[in-house]
């Protein structure tokens, strides 16, 4: 018998013809970078569930973003730790709130960098729910009027991109409107879309304390098992007026951004969390696998799904890497 005339290990044989053939090449431009922001001065508080992740003070967030920008990568992504929380989440959108501070010395301070922010309630409620709470519920439609709020103070604030994760249904609807109605109509909207109801946030909420303090979230995130239901939700904020679509947690979840990606062919971004990160991180202090090249790794897989933007703690990290590939 003829031996199979295609072997393809005729085109792995060399680091040159393997580079050749490759398809997929990840870039800083691939990424955005997640930051935490708190009150105060020269405050770099290490959050010990997300190893080389930081509390930072907006002193601290600039030095950071303009790394960022040094390493090329295009975007940060904004979340706030408020000086105190309340029913419902004031300084989510008080003028004078630490992440409209935060852009406003980002923007003053590095010409060239998407500002992305974080629309949420929950790391500004004392409850730690992402919406207004009555009667022990999250209510949909009354949180609608404080998400618009946060949005436009966001905008007005500079930022590029508004990023709502609270995942109530009309959202993207009521910030589209309350932004054009105050003049931001070139303000982009960032929706995460699938968002889904998972454990892979738990170092996160360490970081941002927004803990839920009763119950859960499956009220208002979606169910992990659901796939089709996720195509709904991001037609849904296509037709409301989403600029990108997001799904969330990224890693268990690139059937969802591959389906994405192919029915709608629109910008997609995938957020790698930050139980993503911190199960490499932790492996790797054990010795257990090798962190460059699980995280390049993870992080080609995401791209490969479909993703054109990924949201990762590991972004400056892997724009090292990837400088020193060359
Ligand atoms: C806020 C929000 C969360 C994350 C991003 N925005 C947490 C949550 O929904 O509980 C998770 C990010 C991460 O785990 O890295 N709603």
């Amino acid at each position: 018998m003829h031996f199979p005339a295609y072997r393809p290990r005729r085109l792995r044989r060399t680091e040159l013809l393997r580079r050749m053939v490759r398809e997929h090449h990840l870039r800083p431009d691939d990424f955005i970078l997640p930051l935490f922001v708190r009150h105060g001065r020269g405050q770099r508080q290490p959050i010990d569930s997300m190893p080389g992740q930081f509390q930072l003070s907006v002193d601290e967030l600039v030095r950071e973003a303009k790394e960022a920008s040094a390493l090329g990568i295009p975007g940060v992504l904004l979340f706030g730790l408020p000086a105190e929380k309340d029913a419902f989440g004031s300084e989510a959108y008080a003028k004078d709130g630490i992440v409209q501070q935060a852009v406003r010395a980002i923007k003053d301070a590095v010409s060239d960098l998407v500002v992305v922010t974080d629309v949420c309630l929950c790391e500004y409620t004392s409850h730690g729910h992402c919406g207004v709470v009555e009667e022990g519920q999250v209510k949909n439609d009354p949180t609608l009027e404080l998400l618009a709020q946060a949005a436009v103070s966001h905008a007005e604030a500079g930022a590029d991109i508004v990023a709502p994760s609270d995942m109530m249904d009309g959202r993207v609807a009521a910030i589209r409107e309350a932004l054009d109605d105050s003049g931001y109509v070139e303000t982009a909207i960032m929706a995460y879309s699938a968002k889904y109801a998972s454990a892979f946030y738990g170092p996160f909420r360490e970081a941002a304390e927004s803990a839920p303090q009763f119950g859960d979230r499956k009220g208002y995130q979606m169910d992990p098992a659901n796939g089709d239901e996720a195509m709904r939700e991001v037609a849904l904020d296509l037709d409301e007026g989403a600029d990108i679509v997001m799904v969330k947690p990224a890693l268990a979840y690139l059937d969802i951004v591959w389906r994405v990606k192919a029915d709608f062919g629109v910008p997609v971004a995938a957020y790698a969390v930050s139980g993503e990160y911190a199960m490499v991180k932790a492996a790797a202090r054990l010795g257990w696998l090798d962190e460059e090249r699980v995280m390049l790794e993870m992080l080609t897989g995401i791209k490969r799904a479909g993703a054109d933007l990924i949201l990762t703690y590991f972004a400056k990290d892997a724009a090292v890497a990837l400088a020193q590939e060359r």
